[in-house]
């Protein structure tokens, strides 16, 4: 296969980095270079967005402020994830020939970032320059059940309530009824082994 962008999207507590991490480990065992590049990097802006989703540590109280700063900081770790000389996507992939998978990508953006149209035009318009990937894959879960994986975890952060999820999902919704790049949307909840099937079927089909 030639070396693929991938996108795992979905709320939080979908299953995206698990797999992620099991599509990695598929490529890896086949032969095939791959490594798991997720958003917010681990670049210097992206441990900035990490702190700010766990703390307080942007002094916005105004909640369409604080998603717009919030928007222009996801924009510039995106651009500096693609395009950074060290472990950027497109040096990864032209260079290296290396599959690169990322769980979230500007989908993330439209979808957690914005509340109303006026929203949603100026984010897309952060992350009109970015190119689509070679593939979405959307694990598509209920809002409960994302609830009960994410109250098993130790820390949480600022997206992760009810009311939020259920707005996100919505988004998402409407995000990929209208995209015209390859997309895969799948039941999250089915189990783990049998996801994993399903996404490298479908690549295989599609890119060998
Ligand atoms: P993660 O916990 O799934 O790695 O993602 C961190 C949080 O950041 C998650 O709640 C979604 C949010 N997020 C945005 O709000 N906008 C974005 O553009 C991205 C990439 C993530």
């Amino acid at each position: 296969m030639k070396p693929l962008f991938i996108v795992f999207e979905g709320i939080d507590g979908s299953g995206k980095t698990t797999q992620a991490e099991r599509l990695k480990d598929y490529f890896i065992k086949e032969g095939e270079p791959a490594v798991m590049s997720p958003e917010p990097s681990t670049g210097l802006i992206g441990k900035l967005i990490r702190e700010a989703l766990q703390k307080s540590i942007i002094a916005i109280q105004n909640q369409h402020r604080f998603e717009e700063q919030m928007a222009y900081l996801f924009a510039a770790d995106r651009h500096y994830h693609l395009y950074n000389d060290e472990d950027g996507v497109f040096k990864l992939i032209h260079q290296d020939q290396t599959h690169v998978i990322t769980p979230r990508y500007y989908f993330s953006s439209l979808a957690y970032n914005c509340h109303n149209q006026s929203e949603y035009d100026f984010v897309s318009r952060l992350n009109q320059s970015f190119p689509a990937p070679d593939l979405v894959v959307y694990l598509d879960i209920p809002v409960e059940v994302a609830m009960s994986r994410i109250a098993e975890r130790a820390e949480r952060e600022c997206y992760e309530e009810e009311a939020k999820l259920t707005q996100v999902s919505l988004n998402y919704e409407r995000i990929f009824e209208t995209y015209s790049g390859l997309l895969l949307t799948l039941d999250g909840t089915q189990p783990e082994g049998d996801l994993q099937q399903t996404i490298i079927e479908f690549l295989t089909n599609y890119f060998n």
